[in-house]
């Protein structure tokens, strides 16, 4: 049996995985997410290693999984967290997550120290997301912390560090912190001169199915775990969700509606170029790479509007209820800005909005304008891959969106594209067991563990007539950035 760690932004979920890829147990930890201030988005490390451990002993007492059957560990990480550690490896203060957007002015000044080289180096715009802008705000605003800080890592490799008292980081999500070289894999030295941060304060890489050290005599007495079980390098949530949904060819897509969404696209080598309107990360493969957009508010767009107004309701019922509503929920467009906006405006201020409210509307009207705007910023990521003719026939369906056969239709109208599900879809938690069955050597290759174990399910098909109405809708849902963006 393999585990694989989904350390996620409200939750981490362990899932204990047999050599034919079947979750035999599952459990899972809340945890809580400070906003202490308007942007600020922070989490406590400690909660990450407690709510883990509380996951993994309930597999061993609850679940009966036998802590020495468990051969392996591996990891899918929320992405770009900063965990700020002293030279005692203590957490200096709390992680400040990829969904915190104080840094808009660290964005700044990145890209104007470096206006020319950023995007070639690490592939990207240097966003408020992204770790860099965050290390310069905590040196900025913190000098007193940032002194004392030696070194930083992310979430899921300071969790790693707590199991097996290694520090490293691995390249998928290393990616992620904007000071990778992505092409040459390796830390940019140019970023290190120009914002004055030392070579030692970068960890060591790894790749996502390296070993990287057995679980410690501490930690196993905290879990209940083995020492003999090995641990692996594990990878950013995207990269781990795209290697259980098997994004492994470039024909193929992923739309994933989580807390946040993603649109990814496997990249097979560096030469493709997004001109940053994209990001491009290294993938969990050796050498291998993705393209993603992000819609910032996906899933949390429904479960706000749900919150808000449907409360003592269940998800699908509430969901469900856009059925009585009809394509383009009678004339009302959502923009799911609730948090600002990723792809393809990278704008932490733009807030959402319903367009053409009208007398009529009834809440199963409005429940679709969420769904659909939701699809719609997807599609909006969507678009820049037509316009660089990147080429895909195939949509991977994960996460929320995945579980509504009327979001799946939806979606496939939307992207005028098949739209695929996968049979017992297990997320990232179960691409973090394929890294570690790989590392492991069940398996010789992360393709080959993919071709074992991931089955793909129902397939929805763009029905013709839905798919005009939306072309309609959508050319006003593009119009509607620009035009609030004065005003909210
Ligand atoms: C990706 C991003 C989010 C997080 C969620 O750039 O910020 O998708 O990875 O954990």
């Amino acid at each position: 049996v393999v585990l694989g760690v989904d350390l996620g932004t409200s939750s981490v979920k362990v899932s204990a995985v047999d050599r034919q890829g079947h979750i035999i147990a599952q459990e899972s930890f809340d945890y809580p997410l400070m906003q202490s201030k308007p942007g600020w988005s922070e989490q406590n490390p400690e909660d990450w290693v407690n709510g883990t451990t509380v996951a993994i002993v309930n597999l061993i007492l609850k679940d009966g999984l036998k802590p020495q059957e468990i051969a392996g560990i591996s990891y899918s990480g929320q992405m770009h967290g900063l965990v700020l550690l002293d030279d005692k490896h203590q957490v200096l203060r709390p992680a400040i997550l990829w969904n915190d957007t104080r840094t808009t002015s660290q964005t700044q000044e990145i890209a104007e120290k470096m206006p020319d080289t950023f995007l070639s180096i690490t592939r990207n715009h240097p966003l408020e997301g992204f770790t860099l802008p965050k290390i310069l705000w905590v040196k900025e605003n913190e000098p007193e912390i940032f002194k004392q800080a030696k070194t930083f890592l992310l979430p899921k490799d300071y969790l790693r560090y707590r199991m097996t008292g290694k520090l490293a980081m691995d390249y998928s999500d290393a990616a992620g912190t904007v000071a990778l070289d992505v092409a040459h894999k390796t830390w940019s030295e140019k970023i290190q001169t120009v914002f004055d941060l030392p070579a030692s304060f970068f960890p060591e890489l790894i790749e996502s199915t390296d070993f990287a050290g057995y679980i410690s005599d501490s930690y196993a007495t905290f879990s209940g775990l083995s020492t003999a079980t090995k641990v692996f390098g594990g990878a950013a949530d995207n990269a781990a969700g795209a290697v259980g949904a098997g994004l492994l060819k470039s024909n193929m897509v992923m739309s994933s509606i989580g807390t946040s969404g993603v649109v990814a696209k496997f990249e097979a080598d560096t030469n493709v170029d997004y001109s940053g309107d994209i990001h491009f990360f290294n993938h969990a493969i050796p050498d291998k790479y993705y393209s993603m957009g992000v819609t910032l508010a996906a899933g949390d767009a429904n479960a706000w509007f749900k919150s808000v107004f449907g409360q003592e309701r269940n998800f699908k019922d509430w969901i469900n209820e856009a059925e009585q509503s009809a394509v383009g929920a009678n004339g009302l467009i959502f923009t799911p800005y609730i948090s600002g906006e990723r792809t393809p405006y990278p704008d932490a201020d733009i807030r959402a909005s319903f367009i053409g409210v009208d007398r009529t509307h009834q809440q199963s009207d409005f429940i679709r304008a969420v769904l659909e705007g939701i699809i719609f910023s997807f599609k909006d990521i969507m678009t820049i891959y037509d316009r660089e003719g990147a080429n895909f026939d195939t949509v991977v369906a994960i996460g929320g969106g995945a579980k509504s056969p009327l979001w799946l239709q939806i979606q496939a109208n939307i992207f005028d594209k098949k739209v695929t599900t996968l049979v017992n879809e297990q997320g990232p938690g179960l691409g973090a067991a394929m890294l570690a069955a790989t590392g492991l050597g069940w398996y010789h290759t992360v393709e080959d563990a993919a071709n074992a174990i991931i089955k793909f399910g129902q397939t929805y098909y763009p029905d013709p007539e839905a798919v005009a109405n939306y072309a309609q809708i959508y050319a006003i849902y593009q119009k509607i950035y620009s035009a609030t963006r004065e005003v909210s």
